[in-house]
């Protein structure tokens, strides 16, 4: 099957905020590095307000809905405080993620099969406001059905128990989870969602998820930010995007 499109490369700054934060102060600021990210040819910012604001602030939100050309693509918890901030920027799509306060990073995908009509309702203003609402979620039929019935028009599949296989040599691991990725992606195409990836992709790791045709936008952070460091931001997007296109036929 051909590609189903050009994929979307989207730049998570948020550990750009993690570096400013670790002073307190408003160096480095993240807003200048998603216009960075744009000028190098990220297609969409993607930013994570998390309840705890261990990252990205509320300024950082209110700054970059002022300053972006691209779209922001604004990952929340499905709490009514995110809703309300939400609906009052109404950002070009919004990511719906599980978040618990303990966790080091997005551990896993939402569940939606259990709180489907708690989603559904929660979804649909944001839908209604205008935005793309997206959902987190493993490579799971059943979570993919569950997303289509709520009303969500994108599911982003979660990348990182694949990348985490890659990255402690468990190559058979990997492979299977690279398999339900593929198989998932299609599945959730043939429903008529738009399909999104991420989370712990590298270079080394985001080729074969750039391949799969239904895959419209990768959502890559972490990575790109600590590669910044060893040959700046915008060469370290310009391999991801080249690595990117090289695996698209
Ligand atoms: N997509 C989603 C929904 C995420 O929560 C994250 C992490 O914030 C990413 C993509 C990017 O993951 P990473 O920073 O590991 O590249």
């Amino acid at each position: 099957m051909e590609p189903l499109g050009k994929l979307r490369l989207g730049v998570n700054i948020d550990h750009v905020a993690t570096v400013r934060n670790a002073r307190g102060g408003a160096y480095p600021d993240p807003l200048r590095a998603a216009k960075l990210a744009e000028e190098a040819g990220a297609d969409g910012i993607t930013a994570h307000l998390r309840e705890d604001r261990r990252h990205i602030s509320d300024a950082d939100i209110d700054g970059l809905m002022e300053v972006l050309s691209v779209p922001l693509n604004f990952e929340m918890a499905a709490t009514d405080e995110m809703q309300a901030i939400a609906l009052r920027h109404k950002p070009h799509a919004v990511c719906i993620v599980p978040e618990k306060r303990e966790e080091r990073t997005t551990e896993g995908g939402l569940e939606v099969a259990r709180e489907e009509n708690k989603l559904a309702h929660f979804i649909a203003p944001l839908r209604d406001a205008g935005c793309r609402v997206s959902i987190f979620i493993a490579a799971d039929r059943k979570q993919i059905e569950a997303a289509a019935r709520i009303g969500a028009e994108v599911i982003e599949l979660h990348t990182g128990a694949y990348c985490d296989h890659f990255a402690e040599g468990n190559h058979d691991k990997a492979q299977e989870e690279l398999k339900a990725l593929r198989d998932m992606s299609a599945y959730a195409h043939s429903l008529g969602l738009e399909v999104h990836a991420g989370h712990g992709l590298t270079y080394d790791t985001v080729k074969p998820v750039a391949a799969f045709p239904e895959v419209m936008e990768l959502n890559i952070g972490h990575f790109l930010i600590g590669e910044a460091i060893f040959r700046g931001m915008t060469p370290a997007i310009a391999e991801m995007r080249r690595l990117m296109d090289e695996a698209r036929p």
